[in-house]
């Protein structure tokens, strides 16, 4: 038994452990599979930030007794739903060997030893210290333009609502060292984007071996690799944003332009019991920093609709919020009580689901106008595109990302995935913008 299914699901910090577990594994004699049904064990990298994805998980496990009543497969549970339910999780879900939460990645080859003979383990001890920087991380089902290097670990923001600092414990930054080593062989072996992620990459911090490293002058040694490798970073706290990290934006053409800003909610009441610790002022004025510092850039953010005694009026100071910044995407939620949280233990789930719905609804419609009318005015513009492969509807026409981070489609007239073009754009919808090569 040495084959294993990853199977990989909520963020990107997901994505980027589940290339560190492919890596201990294949360490170990293990070989990462791309077909589930050649499988021994299937890995399943869980997100518990909302209620709705833990329901798809247990669907999914549900799904794969199927084919546990065919042959051996063991499953196992990694990740913050692990770490959340713990071996509650085994007792209600009777098909699963082991469950294991994201510290503890380094004792699978040892704990999957356990399972292929017939006994269950729940190791779900959270770190201090873990960063996992001295192992490079295997590239899955990556397209070998574009990886995710995580630069931290865990969350010291306790907002209300989530759930992240309970599964993912402690803050803690990795070594500079090792982000920069794992950039500079990504580049050499032909990756031309990475995307620097953490909890809120902000307060990244390295004090050790006289070595201080916040996180302005970490972007400035990977930016410093070369001109062709693109950066990208996710997600900053609004509290935390710098002048200096604008600057260093600014002063970098490979740095893209590109900010994703959690805002959560327009209203300052909301704000404070969330424990955001912004004011909708602060949140207007970084916003603000970041036209004037870099006034091409493209500002995302992650809206929250029905917390916790949300009224009316507070729900039309978050539409309000959207009109004023203008996003050009945004993820947006209805509230979810997650168990363990300052909410769950402190404040009511009083806002009825069809109130909660509504209101989301009216954001998305709202966003989606804003996104079309930002995209409108695209039209005419030049971007430098990196090519990413054929879009999803025609194998003639490619996309590509532009340092805003949107998706611009044209035809493909022999450009090869990895390279850098120039697209001139000629329509759009709100999702995606349509361009033609400039040669
Ligand atoms: N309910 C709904 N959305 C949530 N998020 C975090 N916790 C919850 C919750 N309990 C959202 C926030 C965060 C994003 C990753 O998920 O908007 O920024
Ligand atoms: Fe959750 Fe807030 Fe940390 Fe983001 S910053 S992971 S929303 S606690």
């Amino acid at each position: 038994m040495n084959k294993v299914y990853i199977e990989t699901y909520g963020c990107q910090m997901n994505f980027a452990d589940s290339e560190i577990v492919g890596s201990i594994l294949q360490k170990n004699e293990y070989v990462v599979v791309k077909d589930v049904e050649e499988a021994d064990f299937v890995l399943i990298n869980t997100c518990a930030i909302r209620d709705n994805a833990e329901q798809r998980i247990r669907k999914r496990v549900k799904e794969l007794r199927a084919m546990q009543n065919r042959r051996v497969l063991k499953i196992g549970i990694l990740g913050c739903m692990a770490e959340r339910l713990k071996t509650q999780l085994l007792e209600e879900e009777d098909n699963v060997s082991f469950v294991m939460g994201p510290d503890s990645y380094r004792k699978l080859p040892e704990v999957l030893a356990l399972v292929a003979k017939g006994e269950k383990s729940a190791e779900t001890e959270l770190s201090e210290v873990e960063t996992y920087s001295d192992i490079a991380p295997v590239r899955l089902d990556g397209n070998g333009i574009s990886a995710y290097i995580s630069i931290m670990r865990g969350c010291e923001n306790f907002c209300a609502y989530c759930v992240v600092p309970y599964t993912r414990g402690h803050e803690r930054s990795r070594d500079p060292r090792s982000i920069e080593q794992e950039a500079r062989t990504l580049f050499e072996q032909g990756y031309k984007e990475v995307t620097l992620l953490g909890q809120n990459v902000n307060s990244y911090r390295w004090n050790c071996d006289q070595d201080q490293v916040g996180f302005p002058e970490l972007m400035e040694r990977i930016a410093q690799i070369s001109p062709l490798l693109r950066v990208r970073f996710a997600t900053s706290h609004p509290k935390d944003l710098s002048d200096e990290l604008l600057q260093v934006m600014a002063k970098y053409p490979n740095i893209c332009k590109c900010i994703h800003l959690p805002v959560q909610s327009g209203s300052e009441r909301m704000l404070k019991i969330m424990n955001r610790k912004y004011t909708p002022e602060w949140y207007l004025n970084r916003i603000e920093a970041i036209r004037r510092y870099i006034p091409d850039c493209s500002i995302t953010t992650d809206v929250i609709a029905g917390f916790c005694t949300e009224t009316e009026e507070e729900h039309q100071m978050t539409l309000d919020m959207f009109r004023k910044v203008r996003y050009d995407y945004a993820y947006m939620f209805k509230f979810s009580m997650r168990g363990g949280t300052y909410a769950s233990k402190y404040m009511q789930d009083d806002i009825p689901d069809d109130v909660k719905t509504r209101r989301l609804e009216e954001i998305i419609a709202l966003q989606g106008e804003i996104a079309l009318e930002n995209n409108r005015q695209e039209i005419g513009r030049t971007y430098e595109v990196l090519v990413e492969g054929p879009s999803h509807r025609s194998k003639e026409q490619y996309c590509g990302r532009n340092s805003q981070n949107k998706m611009i489609v044209f035809d493909r007239e022999g450009v090869e995935a990895g390279q850098y073009v120039h697209v001139q754009v000629t329509d759009c919808t709100s999702a995606t913008l349509l361009g033609k090569l400039v040669k």
